[in-house]
């Protein structure tokens, strides 16, 4: 069994916690009482998210906020931060993230995914660290047979190596487990995260042309793109576009906070789904963003994104079981949130 802490007592290393769900579950575990120590490259990040921090939690609480900025697969980087703190779980988002990008790239993403976290385990196990929460996604669920997808849905072949570095970290971990029952392991599985802190401080700040739908539609909203480029109106749904289970980034972090006070004194390997259990079309996330920014979003219909699946969405009644948590916020506030952060920060944190 590990050992169960209090959050004041609790060391928490977030990696990649610069980024965009790490940055809001950071705000979640200051304002919960953890310490907090950050590692991010800032490869895909900016350091500005420190300071929208510091001003959202407050004094205090960022008291308990260390930052390095380093690579995980940095192992003598990584050993420097285990000697300095007395780290007591992980939680681990650092990864490169973009499904196209990863189709080009499949040597850097397999490197950098999957060998940063072989670097992460290592030195976790070195300095007596064996409490992970991992950043998984429902991309490991292929193309479902059947909806909504439970935590007993069979993973399937991925359709990009983005995919199967998740889907294969998931294994690495479950096999810490087997080889010493002493590791506690939770995997999270995120459904398709989206919207921003609710101050408008925060928020996702893609580099480049964004992969995924919301920030795309955001950057229409706010000028610097002319129209939404909807990925095929042909599929098996009500409207014909594609379907999603979008949860809000306050809700996905409040869900790790809830993953931390679960494992507490546990040991094993756990799966659970964070969504809301809804399905929503791109044109009805395109009509919803339209009332948050008070106009009609353009938009053109283009054939479909290779690899896209038709639809998914979770079936999240374990996590509500096991850990008493589950959504709390719907479409309507993930765009307000969203367009608060965009209107406020057209061009990002570097803006
Ligand atoms: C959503 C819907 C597109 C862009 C991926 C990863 C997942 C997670 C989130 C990283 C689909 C359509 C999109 C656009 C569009 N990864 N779309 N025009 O592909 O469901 O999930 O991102 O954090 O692991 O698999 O998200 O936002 O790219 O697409 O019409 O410009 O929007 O076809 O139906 P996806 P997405």
């Amino acid at each position: 069994m590990s050992n169960q802490k209090a959050p004041q007592d609790t060391c928490v290393l977030v990696t990649g916690g610069a980024g965009f769900i790490g940055s809001h579950t950071v705000v979640k575990l200051l304002e919960g009482g953890y310490q907090v120590v950050i590692v991010d490259d800032l490869s895909n990040a900016s350091e500005r998210v420190l300071d929208r921090i510091d001003r959202i939690v407050g004094e205090d609480a960022s008291s308990r906020l260390s930052f390095y900025r380093a690579d995980v697969n940095d192992r003598e980087a990584l050993d420097v931060i285990f000697d300095e703190n007395p780290i007591d779980r992980v939680i681990h988002f650092a990864g490169f993230k973009a499904v196209g990008e990863s189709v080009s790239k499949p040597i850097e993403y397999y490197s950098n995914n999957i060998g940063s976290t072989l670097t992460l385990v290592d030195v976790m196990r070195d300095h007596g660290c064996k409490s992970i929460v991992f950043s998984s996604s429902a991309t490991v669920y292929g193309d479902p047979d059947a909806l909504p997808l439970t935590e007993q849905s069979p993973k399937k072949p991925a359709t990009n190596p983005y995919g199967w570095t998740k889907w294969m970290i998931e294994e690495i971990l479950g096999s810490l487990h087997t080889a010493d029952p002493a590791w506690n392991v939770v995997l999270l599985r995120y459904f398709n995260p989206i919207g921003a802190h609710p101050s408008g401080l925060m928020g996702e700040d893609p580099k480049g042309i964004p992969n995924n739908l919301l920030p795309y539609v955001a950057q229409v909203a706010v000028g610097r793109r002319d129209r939404v480029h909807v990925f095929g109106d042909d599929y098996d749904t009500p409207d014909g576009t594609g379907v999603r289970d979008y949860i809000h980034v306050m809700d996905l972090a409040a869900g790790h906070v809830a993953a931390l006070a679960w494992m507490d004194g546990r040991t094993g390997v756990e799966v659970f789904n964070l969504g809301t259990g809804n399905g929503t079309s791109v044109l009805e996330i395109i009509e919803a963003f339209s009332a948050a920014c008070g106009r009609e979003l353009p938009y053109v219909i283009e054939p479909r994104r290779p690899g896209d699946v038709t639809a998914n969405y979770a079936d999240c009644a374990k996590a509500r079981r096991e850990m008493g948590w589950e959504a709390q916020f719907g479409i309507a506030d993930m765009c307000r949130d969203s367009w608060t952060w965009q209107s406020h920060n057209p061009n990002g944190y570097e803006g």
